[in-house]
């Protein structure tokens, strides 16, 4: 398994371009399957969870043509025809967002038998929205042997359009019933719906194609069900967390970073709560600037859905509080086992305790080198922050986590000066 080795203590330096989103890709590809035409996406991340889920749909029989092979951002794909409407455990099991074929495949193919995705390190993260809300819109559905198993009765049927109100924000539960709501017949509110950027980009993708959805962006989304999508082209939103971590690691280690190709106005609650630890910021359409003189000031923050401040930046955002000047509280409310990364910081020296679903965070002057494991995707990301602000060489472990959801994260601190390599 691959390490990352690093000594802490340069500055960041220089210009990082940000690639399009993981978590609007994946449920954009998906989205493939709802037409038997191509659809051209730009912008896509190269990451490991895209490349699991293009195998997931390859497998399902949809032809993935890469225009030219050396540009992995640029990718036709082509659902006309469906070879089987089936994920498997084998699949599920290392990528949760295969649940995302789900709507789809039950919308354009009136059957589908997914995985029941487990559990996975940072909670139960059940998926009993997208069942209730398919059921809602017609679909039986059966739990047998692990499997989802959905389909319309009679299986010639479509779905049908029905009001949906989901006990709590879903961002996958939103996308898996905005897009079967798009074929289905009749009219389908989705109430409570999830207002992440991710969700919206997946909606314009949508529209593109002819589905007919108002109230994009907002928690109420009315789609009226079309017969048919038609295919089109798309450029991924830029991921707000990849530019939310690498506000974190200037806000960390210190020095001036250009971060380009994002999107500043998705990032709102991440940077109000930098520029109160001191983070110094320049904004423009799709640039931040960031410089870092000082040692920043411990900000307490809690997790909440989209526009609050997202749980997927609450790592990193300790990272920075582990040095920080002063105290602070950190409350996660969104799962119920996303603090892995404090046992980890605290071996480098951080001195953060938790109670519930709070961290207290005491900050250090300096924290010192060691070897980590990561646990999770943004676990990893917070190490390697702590680490670039360590003194000494830190090594993490495990960072197949890292590069589920970072494309090449240590070429890109490589060119901002950072001492840091991967060991095979
Ligand atoms: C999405 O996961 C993201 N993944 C996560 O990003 C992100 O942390 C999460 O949204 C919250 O923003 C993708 O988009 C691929 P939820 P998702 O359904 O959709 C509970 C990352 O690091 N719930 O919004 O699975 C659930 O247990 C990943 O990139 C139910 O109880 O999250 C959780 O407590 C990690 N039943 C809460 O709701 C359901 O049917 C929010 O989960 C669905 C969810």
């Amino acid at each position: 398994m691959d390490k990352l080795r690093m000594v802490g203590g340069s500055p960041l330096k220089g210009e990082v371009k940000i690639a399009g989103a993981k978590n609007a890709a994946l449920p954009i590809l998906c989205a493939c399957l709802l037409t038997d035409e191509p659809i051209v996406l730009r912008n896509l991340p190269d990451l490991q969870d895209v490349r699991t889920m293009l195998k997931l749909l390859q497998e399902i029989g949809v032809e993935v043509i890469f225009p030219d092979q050396d540009d992995r951002n640029h990718v036709v794909l082509n659902a006309a025809v469906i070879k089987s409407s089936e994920a498997t455990y084998e699949m599920v099991k290392t990528m949760r967002a295969s649940i995302l074929v789900l709507g789809p495949l039950l919308a354009r193919m009136h059957s589908a038998k997914v995985s029941l995705p487990g559990g996975c390190a940072i909670g139960a993260r059940p998926v009993d929205q997208h069942i209730k809300g398919l059921k809602a819109m017609g679909a039986s559905i059966k739990i047998k042997g692990g499997y989802i198993q959905a389909e319309t009765k009679p299986p010639t049927e479509r779905l049908k359009g029905a009001s949906i109100l989901t006990d709590m924000i879903t961002v996958t539960g939103t996308e898996n019933l905005l897009m079967a709501a798009t074929l289905a017949s009749g009219t389908t509110t989705l109430e409570n719906a999830a207002r992440e950027p991710e969700v919206g980009d997946l909606a314009e993708l949508l529209v593109k194609m002819g589905a007919k959805i108002s109230g994009i962006g907002t928690d109420r989304l009315v789609i009226e069900g079309v017969e048919k999508l038609h295919g089109a082209e798309h450029s991924v939103i830029p991921d707000r967390i990849e530019a939310g971590t690498f506000l974190c690691a200037v806000a960390a280690v210190g020095g001036e970073v250009l971060i380009q190709d994002c999107r500043p106005d998705t990032l709102d609650a991440v940077m109000v709560k930098l520029k109160e630890a001191g983070l110094q910021m320049e904004v423009g359409s799709d640039w931040i600037k960031a410089t870092m003189q000082t040692r920043p000031m411990a900000v307490s923050f809690r997790t909440s859905e989209y526009p609050a401040f997202p749980t997927d930046m609450q790592a990193q955002l300790m990272a920075v509080n582990a040095v920080a000047s002063g105290s602070s509280t950190i409350t996660e409310t969104i799962f119920e086992n996303r603090f892995m990364h404090v046992q980890e910081l605290n071996r480098l020296g951080a001195d953060i305790a938790i109670e519930g679903n709070t961290a207290i965070a005491q900050g250090v002057e300096k924290l010192s080198g060691a070897t980590v494991m990561a646990t999770d995707l943004r676990a990893s990301a917070s190490l390697v922050i702590a680490g670039l602000a360590a003194q000494g060489e830190t090594q993490v472990d495990r960072i197949y986590h890292l590069d589920r959801g970072y494309d090449r994260m240590e070429q890109k601190l490589t060119r901002l000066g950072a001492r840091i390599e991967r060991i095979k």
